[in-house]
Formats: C-alpha cells, sequence, structure tokens
C-alpha cells in the first residue's frame, strides 16, 4: 500500500505543475467556484418552486439538469463520495453511523485531509478547509443551537440567532472577502471599513472556491425542521404532490423488496403529518434562498459574478409517502437519489434544461478542469469525469458510445434506513445494489437486495416505479434478457474503480472476448448493441450479483464475485485502514440553544460581526473533552 503521506505529495506536485495545461479559456482569469448544497432536499416534491430567487438567479440566468443523481442516498456518504470524487463503495464511507461510516472514519481513513478543497487550493484557489477539531454533529440539525467552527477554530455558539442566518451572515461575509474587485477605489475604501480583514492584491487575483451546505430542510433531531420565525407564515395554502406513486395501493406495495412490501397504508393522521413537513421543508428553504439572493446581488455588484461558477444542488433526494414510505430518504428510487442541478456560469446557456446526465461523482473532475488542472494530474483515484463541456453544450448530442457509458447510472446502500418524523424508527435489511439507466430511447432500474429480491422498472414507460417486472419476467424473455444484461454491468459497477466506472461496457467486452459463446465478429458498448440476441448465453453465463448476508457495513466477502474477477481492494489502496476506528462516544454538557425561536425580520441582514458579538466559545466540558 502506498503511504498516504506519499500520495499526498505526489499530488501536490503535478498540482504546481499544471500550469502548463493549454486551453484558451485558461489564458484569462481561471472563475470562481460556488457549490451550494442543500440536506435532503427533493428534485420531484416541487421544493425548488417555492425558491423565487434561486428561479430568477439560477434557473432562468443557468442550465438545469434533470438527469442528475446522487450514487448514495445518505448525507454523509453523499458528501464523502462528492468530496472525494469516488463511489461509496471506494471511500468506505457507507453510512451515517458506525461501523458504516461518520466523521470519526472520515479523520481515521485520511480522507479529510485530501479532498476536494484540498486540491483547489494546491490549484492556487483560495478556500479554507481546515476542518473542525470536533465532530460538531449534535448541533448541525438544532437550527436554534446554532455552533461553527471557522476553519478549524474551537466552536462557537451563535445565542440569539437561526442557523440559517449564521450562515447567510457568514457566507456573505466570506464572499465578500474574496470576490475580487475592480481594485482602487473600491479596495481602498474596503480597507477602511476597519471590521473587514484586508486582502493584498495578490490575494485578490487568487478565484475563490466557496462551498455552502445550509441544514435546511433537514428534520431536527426531535422533529420537523424549523424555518425562520419570518418564514412561518409562508406558503400555507400549498400542497405536497401527491404523485400515482404516493400511498399506492397493495397491488403496487406488494411488488417492492424487503421491508417495503409489508408496509400497510398510511392511515390520514401519517398523511396530515407529512403535510405539516412539507410546509416546513419550503419554508425552511426560503432561508437559503435569501443566501442565493444576497450572494448572486454581492458578486454582481462586485462585477465577479460573469467569471464565476454557482452550481446548485442537494447531497440526496427525498420522498413523503411515496411507496407507503413516510418521510426521508435512502432508497434507490427516483425522488431519493435524483437532485435538483442547476448550474449558472461563463459559458453555460441561459435559461435551458437539459438531459444530459450527470452524477455527484463527476462534481470534483468538473471543478479540477475550471480550475486548469491537467486531467492527467488529478488525484488518479476519481471515479467520475468532467461535465464542463456537458454545462458548455447542453443540448449536444453526444456521441454514441461516449453517451452509451454515460447513461447508467450506479447507486448503493448499506444498512438501514429511517422513518424521520415517525418515531425516527429505523429499518434494518436495506442494504442494495441498482443500476440506472437513463437513455434518451431506453430507462431502466434494476437492484438486487441483501434479502435476494430483485426489481426491474422499465422506467421510460414506468417513471414512478410501480410494476416491479422482475418476479415475471421469464429467463427467455425480453424482460429476462434485459436483467442479465443490467446484472452484467451491475456486476462491475458495484465494484468499479476510475476507469471502469466511466465505462463499465471495457471490462464486460474484455471478457467476451475471452469467452468461446461470444460472437467474435461484432462488439456491444451500449444496452441497445448488447441486446443482439448472439450475446444472449454470454450474458446469460456471468456470475449473477449477490449480497448473502444484510449487513450494516461493506465486507469484502459479503461484496463477491466481483469483475473484473480479481477481488477487489474496494478503493483501499488510497485511504488508510479504518478497522477498529474510535468513534467518540461521550457527549459533551448540553449547550443552551435559544429559548425562543429565531429568524424574525430584523434579523434578516444582521451582519456576522453582529452575530459576534453575542457569540462565545464553547467549553471543554460542552464539547466533552475529558482533560485530567
Ligand atoms: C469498510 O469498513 C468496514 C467497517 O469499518 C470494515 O469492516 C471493512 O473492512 C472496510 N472495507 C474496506 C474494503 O476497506
Ligand atoms: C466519441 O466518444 C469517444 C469516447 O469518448 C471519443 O474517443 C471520440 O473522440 C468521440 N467522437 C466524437 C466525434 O466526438
Ligand atoms: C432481514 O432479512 C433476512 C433475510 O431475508 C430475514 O431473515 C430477516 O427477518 C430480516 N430482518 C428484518 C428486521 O426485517
Amino acid at each position: 500500500m502506498v503511504p498516504l503521506s506519499r500520495l499526498f505529495f505526489v499530488a501536490a506536485i503535478f498540482l504546481l505543475a499544471a500550469g502548463g495545461y493549454a486551453k484558451d479559456r485558461c489564458k484569462a482569469k481561471r472563475p470562481n467556484i460556488i457549490l451550494i448544497l442543500t440536506d435532503d432536499q427533493d428534485l420531484h416534491l416541487g421544493s425548488l418552486d417555492y425558491m423565487p430567487s434561486v428561479q430568477r438567479e439560477l434557473i432562468s440566468e443557468g442550465t438545469s439538469f434533470s438527469n442528475h443523481f446522487t450514487t448514495v442516498s445518505q448525507g454523509c456518504p453523499s458528501r464523502a463520495s462528492l468530496l472525494r470524487g469516488q463511489h461509496a463503495h471506494n471511500t468506505n464511507l457507507t453510512h451515517v453511523q458506525a461501523p458504516g461510516g461518520n466523521y470519526a472514519k472520515w479523520k481515521a481513513s485520511g480522507q479529510d485531509e485530501d479532498y476536494l478543497p484540498f486540491w483547489l487550493n494546491k490549484a492556487g484557489y483560495h478556500t479554507e478547509c481546515k476542518p473542525p477539531p470536533n465532530h460538531l454533529e449534535p448541533w448541525a440539525y438544532d437550527y436554534n443551537t446554532p455552533v461553527f467552527s471557522k476553519n478549524g477554530l474551537a466552536p462557537v455558539l451563535y445565542s440569539g440567532y437561526h442557523q440559517t442566518d449564521v450562515i447567510r451572515a457568514k457566507v456573505y461575509a466570506a464572499a465578500f472577502l474574496h470576490a475580487r474587485t475592480l481594485a482602487g477605489r473600491e479596495l481602498i475604501m474596503r480597507n477602511s471599513l476597519s471590521r473587514l480583514n484586508y486582502l493584498t492584491q495578490k490575494e485578490q487575483d487568487r478565484p475563490f472556491f466557496l462551498t455552502i451546505a445550509p441544514a435546511a430542510p433537514h428534520v431536527e433531531l426531535s422533529g420537523f425542521p424549523k424555518p425562520q420565525e419570518r418564514h412561518k407564515d409562508s406558503f400555507l395554502e400549498a400542497e405536497a404532490p401527491k404523485p400515482v406513486n404516493f400511498n399506492p395501493l397493495d397491488y403496487f406495495a406488494r411488488q417492492k423488496p424487503s421491508w417495503l412490501k409489508r408496509l400497510q397504508q398510511l392511515k390520514d393522521s401519517a398523511i396530515d403529518l407529512l403535510e405539516v413537513h412539507f410546509h416546513l421543508r419550503i419554508q425552511a428553504l426560503l432561508g437559503v434562498d435569501e443566501i442565493v439572493h444576497d450572494v448572486v446581488k454581492l458578486l454582481e455588484g462586485k462585477y465577479v459574478m460573469h467569471n464565476t461558477y454557482i452550481v446548485y444542488t442537494s447531497d440526496n433526494g427525498y420522498h413523503l409517502g411515496q411507496h407507503r414510505v413516510p418521510a426521508g430518504k435512502s432508497l434507490p428510487y427516483l425522488k431519493d437519489t435524483n437532485l435538483p442541478f442547476i448550474v449558472r456560469g461563463p459559458g453555460v446557456p441561459t435559461g435551458k434544461k437539459s438531459r444530459l446526465p450527470g452524477t455527484h461523482l463527476d462534481l470534483a473532475p468538473t471543478f479540477l478542469d475550471i480550475a486548469c488542472v491537467d486531467p492527467q494530474s488529478f488525484p488518479v483515484y476519481l471515479d467520475g469525469r468532467s461535465l464542463l463541456d456537458n454545462w458548455h453544450n447542453p443540448k449536444r448530442t453526444a456521441n454514441g458510445s461516449e453517451s452509451a457509458s454515460r447513461d447508467i447510472i450506479n447507486v448503493e446502500f448499506w444498512g438501514s434506513s429511517v422513518f424521520e418524523i415517525i418515531g425516527h424508527s429505523g429499518r434494518s435489511n436495506n442494504s442494495y445494489k441498482t443500476i440506472r439507466i437513463v437513455g434518451e430511447e431506453t430507462a431502466w432500474l434494476y437492484s438486487k437486495w441483501c434479502t435476494g429480491d430483485t426489481e426491474l422498472y422499465e422506467t421510460y414507460f414506468d417513471p414512478f416505479e410501480l410494476e416491479n417486472l422482475a418476479p415475471k419476467a421469464a429467463p427467455g424473455s425480453l424482460q429476462g434478457q434485459m436483467m442479465n444484461r443490467l446484472d452484467a454491468l451491475l456486476m462491475v459497477t458495484k465494484s468499479c474503480s476510475q476507469d471502469t466506472c466511466r465505462d463499465p461496457w471495457t471490462v464486460l467486452r474484455s471478457s467476451c472476448v475471452l469467452d468461446s459463446s461470444c460472437p467474435h465478429d461484432r462488439i456491444f458498448s451500449s444496452i441497445g448493441t448488447a441486446m443482439d440476441p448472439r450475446f444472449d448465453e454470454f450474458f446469460a453465463k456471468l456470475p449473477k450479483v449477490q449480497m448473502p448476508e444484510c449487513l450494516e457495513y461493506q465486507d469484502v466477502r459479503n461484496e463477491g464475485p466481483y469483475l473484473p474477477p480479481v477481488s477487489s481492494s474496494l478503493g483501499s489502496d488510497h485511504r488508510k485502514p479504518t478497522d477498529n476506528y474510535k468513534s467518540p462516544t461521550q457527549p459533551g454538557k448540553p449547550v443552551l440553544g435559544n429559548i425562543v425561536d429565531q429568524g424574525a425580520w430584523h434579523q434578516r441582514h444582521t451582519p456576522i460581526h453582529e452575530m459576534d458579538e453575542n457569540a462565545r466559545k464553547l467549553t471543554k466540558e460542552e464539547l466533552g473533552i475529558i482533560t485530567s
């Protein structure tokens, strides 16, 4: 195994040497990048419709991509995958709790010092990426106990404010500081504002990378999400969408896998709770909408908006009653995995909608591409690819083999699923591996669960994923043949890395070459070409995806067989082993949050320096640090 320190060193050298990457756009000043990453926001429950600034400043001024997916539908694993550019099966951050994954595992694996902001920083971007010394999890989902750590410093409690307002104020200060101005007069004016740090001209010439990650509209640990006081009367007339897969009839519910098939229809009282939840979600998002407004106006005022990419998305999607499951994420279905994804920035057409697919794995290579880092110098272990060409040409008809492999979306999960709000109760046996095809002429969702259940939906005709074709598909039937192809792809993608993720067909073609039953006068590079009946025998014979045990974490022995057949390293060459890592178990002394809900109208524009006046550092006792 290569020691992590050496990998890091090698990556640093490459990134420093990247200046020679010759592209016309790289001769000019490189663009700033802002990533807005909400928590648990849906694409399919209409939440974007209730965000006027997102509509006006991002959707109208940029391009919306309707086929963007997370590859794992849960916060911590999804964020780890985005920041490392790797599938969860390669980061091994597979759940929000030990042993699957948590902050302690992220740190123990050394991945916390080798991820996207560090790479952009090495490429000359201004970033603040020092991780907090303590895990701030207990307060992350408590809107009225806003605790923040600035660039690795001791955590601070902002009494008297709503969490989303503190984020707004901090983001504004950071963007104000790093957005390059036209220099000259404004620079002098700014210098005279004594509270604000002064940046040297050299610093001003550095582009910046800023991630804005509000907790909204995530639930609080004790219940519903909590909007700012000023938004509590908004949208009272709105109704939660109830598409055809909302609380469906037994006929459909019984076709589902694992614990889902035993669910009872939701009662009226449960539906009433979903309705309340829906309102609080769209109200909580209004605080995020204000952040979008403020940031865009600030950048426009500084004449840098034209050279800034803003990417708006979420860590995972959300369901409210679809397939009879009350509130939550963690399922492979469209509501949980297909995300809001809007890009505004240089060269991105305005007001366009695009169906070109992408995943969160693609963001790291895309941002490195924007930063003009030579692709030869990207960290070797990235599983995605740059989407920048798609952003610039969202209507382009991608050429055959390229687009056929981009249409393949691998989504995986280990561990349990949580019913949020209703008792926060969990359902185990929620480990599954899925593959989704999002082609223009063919679209499927195929899944294998640890319980042995199999699902096949022809999503081209059944976008609500109701009619499970798997149990009905006879081996020789068209659907049976399709399942063999999808299983073969999943066999590759479930443990893929790097190129085998970007084009799993190459692995299957190599197997075909070695197989006498495979016709060698033709090849396949898409579902369409692979469906040629002459490949039936080859695909039928391949070993099938299975997970003998329902484990709460990824175990190499429970994941096989593998294709390529050598036992996969599952990313372990690029991170430190985490066996027996320790998670903090000793909670600190409770921190007293706001007694009254905060975020009234008079706090709409409160700046951070005013908030700082009431802020205080958390004590060692509150942080649970035992001192001897
Ligand atoms: C992933 O994490 C689990 C739990 O910590 C551990 O048992 C397993 O060995 C790890 N797998 C790999 C491939 O690193
Ligand atoms: C089509 O895609 C392949 C694979 O990425 C690429 O090598 C080739 O240059 C592309 N052809 C065109 C015409 O864009
Ligand atoms: C999990 O699945 C296994 C295998 O199908 C089954 O025996 C077990 O009862 C399930 N457990 C739960 C909690 O559903």
